[in-house]
């Protein structure tokens, strides 16, 4: 008989405590603790698969054999980017994204393309008609692509010993329960034992694991950052559920940057892989509206030119507010006070809403510029011409100061035809006349609104 207890597991950091504290002692969050049955069937064979024979001798790192870590094409250049070339032999990726946001979809249509390996996808969250539904949308057979709906990990394991698939999905982990422990489906401790024997047959067995995971309202992966630790890479998939785009970003990557992203578009026929981001950015509206600025940002190692858009009106009631959607808001207040104080625009009782265009989120200093002029061009109701773009950095000065890959970022705006780029003027080494896109160079954020709305 299964010995029951009762625990508080803190679910940002996964300790366990006998009683329910309100901040967790670990972690110092607050109201993290769940109340949980904890208990071990000591009857259940823990984890299936077994350590064999262990290696126990302490090694030289001259003694232990290298080899390049094998990776698996998967097809699709997006998800290969994101993993830094391809998915590790051995390897759990871990992806995570609200629920509609598409990460099944993702994963089926991955499973699908992959002609040359033998995939096992199993599903605790959908029927085996409903997957083969969503598969006719999305239009691909694929041949070496098996299907298994269940949520026992007992069952799972015992399958996939046999079965043996080259790579295996988990749709998701807060489906799947496991007997060892006595918990509900999707309590923090299910979700860590499952994981845990994941892992162990992903290392034993050198097989890729793909797991799908829920996130909760604070945009963490639901259960413990224990989850985050036992992967090898945690994917987000991001987008707003309004917009048809989706991002495709490396939270932690044991095999490669954490820089990169992979952008796709929901369509009706599953995800088509954008390969040009810039077109996704910029509207295809061709009139000069107030409030629009071009930025000419960097994401990874891709450059991208993004449309920021504001709308600057009247505080209609007493506090004006400040609203930024895919910008950070501290930063936007601190660009509204140089505005304020260093170019003497009084903003202080306006309200100013931020928005970068496509439900991307950007976090690249060499926006600041785009998004003083956006605000600015909106306060005056004067438009920017559709052909310029901004690259620059603002400081607490009010100085415009060079950004990072600047080479990269005009190529890019010059190559999508646009006519003029504002950039430092303490930024050095680039030859301006090299280029057919005319460099403007300024010192401070008045220069550039002189040049732009002076015209
Ligand atoms: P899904 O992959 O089920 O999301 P998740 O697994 O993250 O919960 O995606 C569901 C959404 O995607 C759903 O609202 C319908 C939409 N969708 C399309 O627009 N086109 C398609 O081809 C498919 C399969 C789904
Ligand atoms: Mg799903």
């Amino acid at each position: 008989m299964a010995k029951q207890k009762i625990i508080y597991i803190c679910s940002n950091c996964g300790a366990k405590s006998p009683k329910w504290l309100g901040r967790c002692n670990s972690c110092n969050e607050w109201n993290t603790f769940e109340e949980e049955t904890e208990s071990i069937n000591k009857n259940v064979n823990r984890g299936l698969i077994q350590n064999q024979e262990e290696d126990n001798k302490p090694k030289l790192l001259n003694d232990i054999q290298t080899e390049k870590e094998k990776r698996i094409d998967t097809k699709s250049a997006e998800f290969n980017r994101v993993l830094g070339g391809g998915l590790v032999s051995g390897s759990i990726v871990l992806v995570g994204g609200e629920p509609g946001i598409g990460k099944s979809t993702l994963a089926l249509q991955l499973a699908l393309k992959l002609n040359d390996a033998k995939i096992l996808y199993v599903s605790g969250e959908e029927s085996l008609l409903q997957i083969k539904m969503r598969a006719e949308r999305i239009g691909t057979v694929g041949e070496r692509c098996f299907f298994l709906s269940a949520t026992s990990m007992e069952r799972i394991t015992k399958i996939i010993l046999k079965f043996k698939p080259d790579l295996l999905i988990i749709d998701s982990i807060q489906t799947l329960n496991t007997e060892t422990v006595e918990s509900s489906a999707g309590s923090i401790t299910q979700i860590r034992e499952c994981a845990n024997i994941l892992l162990n047959y992903a290392k034993k067995t050198n097989t890729p694991i793909i797991i799908i995971g829920h996130i909760n309202k604070e945009g963490n992966i639901a259960g413990p950052k224990v989850l985050e630790h036992v992967v090898d890479t945690v994917l987000q998939f991001e987008g707003d559920n309004n917009h048809l785009y989706r991002i495709l970003r490396a939270t932690k990557n044991r095999f490669g940057s954490t820089s990169e992203i992979g952008i796709f578009e929901m369509r009706q026929n599953g995800l088509r892989e954008v390969s040009n981001p810039s077109e996704m950015l910029l509207s295809e509206n061709k009139e000069d509206i107030s409030g629009v600025s071009i930025a000419a940002s960097i994401e990874g190692i891709r450059p991208f030119l993004i449309e920021i858009q504001s709308l600057v009106s009247s505080a209609a009631y007493g506090t004006p507010q400040r609203t930024a959607t895919g910008f950070n808001l501290r930063r936007l207040s601190m660009l509204l006070a140089v505005l304020e104080k260093r170019a003497g625009f009084r903003l202080s009782t306006k309200d100013v809403f931020l928005n970068i265009a496509g439900g991307l989120k950007v976090d690249d200093p060499a926006t600041d510029l785009s998004v003083i002029c956006s605000v600015l061009s909106s306060d005056l109701d004067m438009a920017i011409p559709k052909n310029f773009c901004f690259a620059g950095e603002v400081s607490l000065s009010g100085e415009i100061r060079p950004v990072t890959r600047l080479v990269q970022r005009i190529s890019e705006a010059q190559k999508l035809g646009f006519k003029k780029i504002f950039i430092s003027k303490f930024t050095k080494g680039i030859d301006i006349d090299k280029y057919k896109i005319k460099i403007e160079t300024a010192a401070k954020v008045e220069d550039v609104f002189r040049k732009i709305f002076s015209e």
